[in-house]
C-alpha cells in the first residue's frame, strides 16, 4: 500500500502567492503521484479570523480552481473541503482533551497573530487552531505532511498528541512526518527579505500572488528590495533579496542556484530581476489562464469537491469509530 500524504490550505484570499506554491503546493502536485493523497481547503480554519460569507465561498471555490490549476487532478488524489467532513471537527474536541493549555500556548503562530491583533479580537479559535490541525492529519493516518518551514511546530505538536494518544488508549494513530523541502520552504517578502511572504503582510507589494497579472508581477519583482552590492550571488545573510529572487528562479526553472550565479557574473542586478519576472511570469500564466477557466464552471468545481468530501468521509469516519471505542465511548 502507498503512504498517506495529507495537507490542508486556508481559503483566506482570492489567489495563493508564490510561498504558498514553492513551499507546499508544488510538493502535493509531485507526491499525489505515488502516495495517497488528501487535500483539503481549510475553510474551518479560516473562521478564526473575521469572515464575510460571500467572500468565503468565493475563495473556497477560488482555492479550488487554483490547486487544479497549479497540477492536483481528481483521479490521482482526493481533493476536498474540511467543513464537509465533520469527523474533523470530532477529532478536534478529543484533540484539544489532549493537549495542555501550556503546550498549546507556546505555539508561535498563536502568538504572532494573536500579539497582532490584540486579546481582545483574539478568538478562542486561534488558540485551539493546531489541535484542529492534528485533527485534519491524524484522521487519515497520514504518513507524511507537506508544508512549508512556518507549520513545522504545528506537525510537531500533532507527533506529540498522537503519540500521547496512543500510548494512553492504545495504538490509534499513524505518528506524522512533516515533509519540508530544503529550498523553498520559506519565501520572503520581496519588499522586507528578512520576513516571510505572507497574505498578512502590510501593503501587498512584496507578494506575488499566483492570480494578479503579469504586470503587476513584472512591476513587484523589478521593485523587489536587494542591496547595495552588485554580485548575484547566494548569501542568505548579506544579501537575502538576491537570495530569495535565486530561490524562486531556481525553483521554477529547475536551474542550479550555482549555474544561476555563474550566468550572471558581471552582470547587474537589473538584468537578473529581469529573468527573474520572466520566468515567474511564463510559468503561472497558463496556471491563471487555467484557474479562471475552472472557475466559469462552478457547479463541475462543487460536484468534484462533493465527491471529494466523500472519500474522506470513508477514511475519517473509520478513524473516528476506532477512536471513539479506544477511548471507551458507548457508541
Ligand atoms: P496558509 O496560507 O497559511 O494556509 O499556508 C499554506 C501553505 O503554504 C503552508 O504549508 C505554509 O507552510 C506554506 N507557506 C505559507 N507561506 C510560505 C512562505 N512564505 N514560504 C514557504 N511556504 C509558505
Ligand atoms: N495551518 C496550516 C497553514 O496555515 C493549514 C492547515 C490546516 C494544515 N490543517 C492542516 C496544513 C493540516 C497541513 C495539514 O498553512
Amino acid at each position: 500500500m502507498s503512504k498517506r500524504v495529507l495537507s490542508g490550505i486556508q481559503p483566506t484570499s482570492d489567489s495563493f502567492h508564490l510561498g504558498n506554491y514553492l513551499g507546499a503546493v508544488k510538493q502535493w502536485v509531485a507526491l499525489q503521484a505515488d502516495h495517497d493523497a488528501f487535500y483539503c481547503i481549510v475553510d474551518l480554519h479560516a473562521l478564526t479570523v473575521e469572515t464575510d460569507p460571500k467572500l468565503m465561498r468565493q475563495r473556497t471555490l477560488a482555492s479550488a480552481a487554483q490547486l487544479l490549476a497549479l497540477g492536483l487532478t481528481p483521479d490521482k488524489c482526493t481533493l476536498f473541503v474540511q467543513s464537509q467532513v465533520p469527523q474533523h471537527n470530532q477529532l478536534g474536541w478529543i484533540m484539544e482533551c489532549l493537549a495542555g493549555f501550556g503546550e498549546a500556548s507556546r505555539m508561535t503562530q498563536f502568538k504572532d497573530k494573536s500579539q497582532k491583533s490584540g486579546a481582545d479580537r483574539t478568538v478562542v479559535g486561534l488558540f485551539t487552531y493546531p489541535m484542529l490541525q492534528a485533527a485534519d492529519i491524524l484522521l487519515y493516518q497520514a504518513h507524511y505532511v507537506p508544508v512549508g518551514e512556518d507549520q513545522r511546530q504545528h506537525i510537531e505538536l500533532t507527533r506529540d498528541l498522537a503519540g500521547r494518544f496512543n500510548n494512553r488508549y492504545g495504538q490509534t494513530f499513524q505518528v506524522p512526518d512533516a515533509y519540508i523541502m530544503k529550498e523553498g520552504a520559506k519565501i520572503q517578502d520581496l519588499q522586507e527579505p528578512s520576513a516571510k511572504m505572507s497574505k498578512s503582510s502590510g501593503s501587498g507589494a512584496g507578494v506575488i500572488e499566483l492570480m494578479d497579472a503579469p504586470e503587476i508581477n513584472i512591476k513587484k519583482i523589478k521593485s523587489a528590495v536587494t542591496d547595495t552590492g552588485r554580485e548575484v550571488k547566494f548569501d542568505e545573510k548579506e544579501k537575502a533579496g538576491i537570495s530569495n529572487l535565486l530561490t524562486i528562479h531556481s525553483q521554477l526553472s529547475g536551474t542550479l542556484i550555482s549555474d544561476l550565479e555563474q550566468r550572471f557574473e558581471g552582470k547587474g542586478y537589473g538584468d537578473f530581476k529581469g529573468e527573474v519576472a520572466e520566468v515567474v511570469v511564463d510559468y503561472f500564466a497558463p496556471i491563471r489562464k487555467r484557474a479562471l477557466e475552472l472557475l466559469e464552471d462552478e457547479s463541475a468545481l462543487l460536484k468534484l469537491l462533493a465527491e471529494g468530501a466523500e472519500k474522506a468521509r470513508a477514511v475519517a469516519s473509520e478513524t473516528i469509530s476506532q477512536t471513539y471505542k479506544n477511548l471507551g465511548l458507548v457508541q
